[in-house]
């Protein structure tokens, strides 16, 4: 397999590898095919023709951009459609999109806290997320990840001195694959009288019977969460965010979110895409089905090579390596084996808990499965035991 080194110093960067075709199984690569067993294609609704059509219409009846924000000459009756249809999906009374999930999480935080409130966030948040919370320059303390009783006594020592408190979590946490403990925080967000926003990337789309998310997983009232927001890149494949939430909220974002007032708006075959999957995804509940057996297979394949799986853990997958080095190499070799697994390393984790962090797809079949399992299988002798250490490697980017 030919590699892109990008001039590193050594062969494990698998980072930026110019893909040639749709994210999946089997795609063109460097005059041969490689299988991307990391996108975010929860639902395998890449390359899926009733998207692409509605995608294709899109452009057709509203060309390629919509030449403007939204607030000004942006908006189209394809916005207000997705709009529509994400707060029925959610159960919310209303939704604003944005350009990106990035961009959504800036725009809500920095336009909702400031100065005179205090954020109580799990400290693995998105980066977004605490971007969002550094430009607002809103005071945040973390707590310890899923730790409800830490946040529980970070609130009775800072409630009374702060006239809002925003908790701040993720549905799916991106780097870990688990859930949030939603039950236990919408007691505390209750019974300390706070806000609740849940950034639902990982979770819109693949959580819960339907698919709602995460508080359709644990069966709690959708409005007992203050707002939600989501990337339209992970099970939508699209691009994009949202926020959804009151109808009041959402009328004041439309006019106080920066993001939204001086960026552009979305494009009109990414905002039909994101209308057409959510069809999809209530037409097609086959889909949730096969995801969950595939994730079986697909962890129990690993455990059984001895690989460490770290739990709880769901779609997302995350491989522990411990390393970075060992996440690069393994990462390299996989390639070499025609696998695109991407390899996560510090800062995006805390050091010494590098990984490769693998996606289940519904998309993915058996022998897809079985023909990565059997790759794993030839490198576990050298990266399923964490024991095995490899010889430090310069990973920075040559001096040029
Ligand atoms: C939890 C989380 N929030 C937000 C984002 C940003 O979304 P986008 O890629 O649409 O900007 C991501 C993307 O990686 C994410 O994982």
């Amino acid at each position: 397999m030919r590699v892109l080194h990008w001039g590193m110093s050594n062969n494990y960067y698998t980072y930026q590898q110019a893909l040639e075709g749709k994210a999946g199984a089997h795609m063109p690569f460097n005059g041969e095919t490689v299988s991307v067993l990391s996108a975010y294609d929860y639902l395998g609704l890449i390359g899926h023709p009733k998207i692409e059509e509605a995608s294709i219409e899109a452009i057709r009846q509203y060309g390629t951009s919509t030449g403007g924000v939204r607030l000004l000459t942006g908006t189209n009756e394809l916005h207000l459609e997705s709009e529509r249809k994400i707060a029925a999906f959610k159960g919310t009374e209303a939704a604003l999109t944005f350009s990106s999930g990035y961009l959504t999480n800036v725009a809500v935080i920095t336009a909702l806290f400031g100065k005179d409130d205090l954020v109580l966030a799990d400290q693995f948040i998105h980066r977004s997320l605490t971007d969002g919370l550094l430009l607002a320059q809103v005071p945040f303390k973390h707590f310890k990840h899923n730790d409800a009783e830490h946040l529980e006594h970070l609130l009775q020592q800072h409630r009374d001195s702060f006239r809002r408190i925003l908790i701040l979590v993720e549905g799916t946490y991106s780097m870990d694959g688990d859930n949030c403990p939603l039950p236990e925080i919408i007691e505390l967000k209750k019974k300390h009288e706070c806000f609740l926003m849940i950034d639902e990337s990982h979770s819109f789309g693949v959580l819960g019977k339907n698919g709602r998310g995460v508080d359709e997983y644990y069966g709690v009232n959708p409005n007992d969460v203050s707002l939600y927001t989501a990337s339209l890149s992970k099970t939508i494949p699209s691009n994009g965010g949202f926020v959804a939430g009151s109808k009041e909220l959402i009328y004041y974002l439309q006019h106080g979110a920066n993001s939204s007032i001086f960026s552009a708006a979305l494009a009109p075959a990414a905002t039909a895409a994101t209308s057409a999957a959510l069809e999809v995804i209530q037409d097609e509940r086959w889909r949730l089905n096969q995801l969950e057996k595939n994730i079986a297979y697909f962890k129990t394949g690993l455990k059984n090579l001895g690989y460490t799986i770290r739990e709880p853990s769901g779609h997302i997958v995350p491989l522990m390596l411990g390393s970075d080095e060992k996440a690069y190499a393994l990462s390299s070799a996989m390639l070499e084996k025609g696998f695109l697994v991407s390899p996560i390393v510090h800062p995006a984790v805390s050091k010494g808990k590098a990984r490769l962090r693998l996606c289940v797809s519904a998309n993915y079949t058996k022998e897809l499965m079985d023909q990565s399992l059997a790759a794993f299988a030839k490198l576990s002798p050298r990266f399923s035991n964490d024991s095995v250490e490899l010889p430090k490697q310069n990973i920075r980017p040559k001096a040029s």
